[in-house]
């Protein structure tokens, strides 16, 4: 049956974000309503609001989410009403040939729900942020974009595994294939380069070296686990990257600013036979003029790293497992639980530099 529920709605370009009522549908096949737990506010649900990614407002917000699954539609196996599950942004085919070759990254038909959530005041479809929408009392997603992980776990810490936090860590672990005893640059220390410092650590890495601009972003990236720190604003973070490795750079250097400057750097900080990973978005107009005989001199390689190169069937129920052992602290990456009225005040908050993440608990 379809039922009324509140959500957060940004109506239009730059307008001040607000609560309203929404219609939700009953699930049809393949999709799933999922009664959501805990959202956390993520800058792309800010780049929403302001028009950054597309002009087709009204949209659901919210897309770092944990719940419960409420009903399931037609043909839904995977997954069935009372399991607790963190949300992904899309379902993947497992058919097509990104899928079957292991990288459902990359994967050429995923999909949401076919349906479309509505505002029970005049009717129109709401677009959900990255296809979940979870900045709502429940939501209508696809059956696949939903993954069962241990119900024990606090659902504010759990939803951060949907995006920002799990594209930090899986930058780390997945992509850069950091290993023991390796040395780790993190360039740009906010959530998602704090989660690529504590993937690092996760992963064995012996010297883990944090770079910033900002003094107090370099506090709390020790706290997650580097070992190092060096403010750019101030220091050449090449030259003190080299000094910190004996002359070489490091084995595995990680951009999460999405910057030219910050790329150049990454680029220059590894070691020769180094990996460069990519999790910085650039903006459309940005570009990189390096001397070509330095791409073809210096060996290695260089990555982009798509969500955390995450199978979310692999790597959430693993990594909430270890928060709930103690041997990864993802509670650390929640500064302040809040309201859904409060969504707005948060994204005000964001650029304060204290906040990593707002959550929203229901
Ligand atoms: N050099 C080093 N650090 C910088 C620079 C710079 N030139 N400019 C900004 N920073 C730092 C900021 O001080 C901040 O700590 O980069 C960090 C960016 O953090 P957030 O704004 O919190 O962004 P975050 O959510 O971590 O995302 C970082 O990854 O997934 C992408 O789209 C995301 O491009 C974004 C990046
Ligand atoms: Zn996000
Ligand atoms: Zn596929």
């Amino acid at each position: 049956m379809a039922q009324e529920v509140r959500g957060v709605i940004a109506p239009g370009k730059n307008e001040p974000v607000r609560v309203e009522t929404l219609v939700i549908p009953a699930p049809g096949p393949g999709e799933a309503v999922v009664q959501v737990q805990a959202c956390g506010v993520c800058h792309t649900d800010l780049h929403y609001k302001q028009g950054g990614i597309s002009d087709d407002y009204p949209f659901l917000l919210g897309h770092e989410a944990a719940g419960v699954v409420e009903e399931v539609g037609e043909g839904v196996t995977d997954v069935a009403p009372g399991d607790f599950v963190i949300l992904n942004w899309r379902a993947v085919c497992g058919q097509c040939r990104a899928c079957k070759r292991g990288r459902p990254w990359y994967c050429f038909d995923t999909h949401n729900a076919q349906q479309k959530m509505t505002l029970a005041s005049t009717g129109q479809e709401l677009e959900p942020a990255l296809g979940i929408g979870a900045f709502a009392e429940k939501t209508l997603v696809a059956a696949g974009q939903c993954t069962k992980v241990d119900p024990s776990v606090s659902p504010a810490v759990a939803g951060l595994l949907g995006c920002g936090v799990m594209a930090g860590i899986g930058a780390a672990i997945n992509t850069g294939q950091v290993g023991r005893g390796d040395t780790v640059a993190v360039i740009g220390c906010g959530g998602v380069g704090d989660a690529a410092i504590a993937g690092a650590r996760l992963a064995g890495a012996a010297r883990i070296i944090a770079v910033d601009i900002d003094d107090r972003k370099l506090t709390t990236a020790e706290k997650m686990g580097a070992t190092h720190s060096v403010n750019s604003a101030t220091v050449d973070p090449v030259e003190a990257i080299r000094e910190l490795t004996g002359g070489f750079g490091a084995d595995v250097v990680i951009e999460a600013v999405g910057r030219p400057e910050t790329y150049k750097q990454a680029f220059y900080a590894r070691d020769l036979a180094g990996t460069v990973v990519l999790v910085g978005v650039p903006t459309p107009e940005m570009k990189l003029e390096l001397p070509l005989l330095d791409v073809f001199g210096r060996g290695g390689s260089l990555k982009s790293s798509w969500y955390g190169d995450c199978l979310p069937s692999r790597d959430f129920p693993m990594l909430v497992d270890l928060h709930q052992q103690g041997r990864l602290d993802l509670g650390a990456f929640v500064t302040e639980t809040i309201a859904l009225d409060e969504v707005e005040k948060a994204f005000e908050r964001m650029h304060g530099g204290d906040v990593l993440r707002s959550v929203v608990v229901f």
